[in-house]
């Protein structure tokens, strides 16, 4: 299977509770390898621009808000089938629905407060990379 990029968020309520190490075990245990980090503060342009195929959906500004609640970890992930390996390891967005062992049934908080985003598709991968990466900063 082929190497590929993914693009994963280490989100607010994961930073809050000082879990971006055990949140990075848990996809580096799922085969994914970090070939670029940051932590930052997003701007309420940056959350609305990231999550703007949402912005018809009722919990838009509300998810804007959390995402700038405080301090993320943006990622970009490699491995084989890394979209799906990544999705698979994040679990189900509601945690109540998440399978036993991923990311979001150990650590999310809530439906909003889930603890990670990852990208849903390669196309969107490259997009999501792209809106917060240089290629200079990734490397594999
Ligand atoms: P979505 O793309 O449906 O889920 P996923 O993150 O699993 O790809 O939704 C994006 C984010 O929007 C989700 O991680 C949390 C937030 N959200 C809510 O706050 N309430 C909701 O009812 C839904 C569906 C999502």
């Amino acid at each position: 299977m082929a190497v590929t990029r993914t693009f994963s968020i280490i989100k607010p309520d994961a930073t809050r509770r000082n879990l971006t190490g055990a949140v990075t075990k848990m996809l580096e245990d799922a085969g994914l390898r970090v070939v670029a980090s940051k932590r930052i503060h997003m701007t309420e342009d940056q959350a609305g621009g990231f999550y703007e195929v949402h912005k018809e959906r009722p919990f838009y500004g509300e998810l804007v808000e959390f995402m700038t609640s405080g301090p993320v970890v943006v990622q970009v992930l490699e491995g084989e089938d890394a979209v799906k390996r990544n999705r698979d390891v994040m679990g189900a967005t509601n945690p109540a629905d998440a399978e036993e062992g991923t990311i979001r049934k150990t650590y999310a908080e809530s439906i909003e407060a889930n603890t990670v985003h990852g990208s849903d598709s390669d196309e969107n991968a490259k997009i999501e990379i792209d809106f917060f990466f240089n290629e200079d900063e990734i490397v594999g």
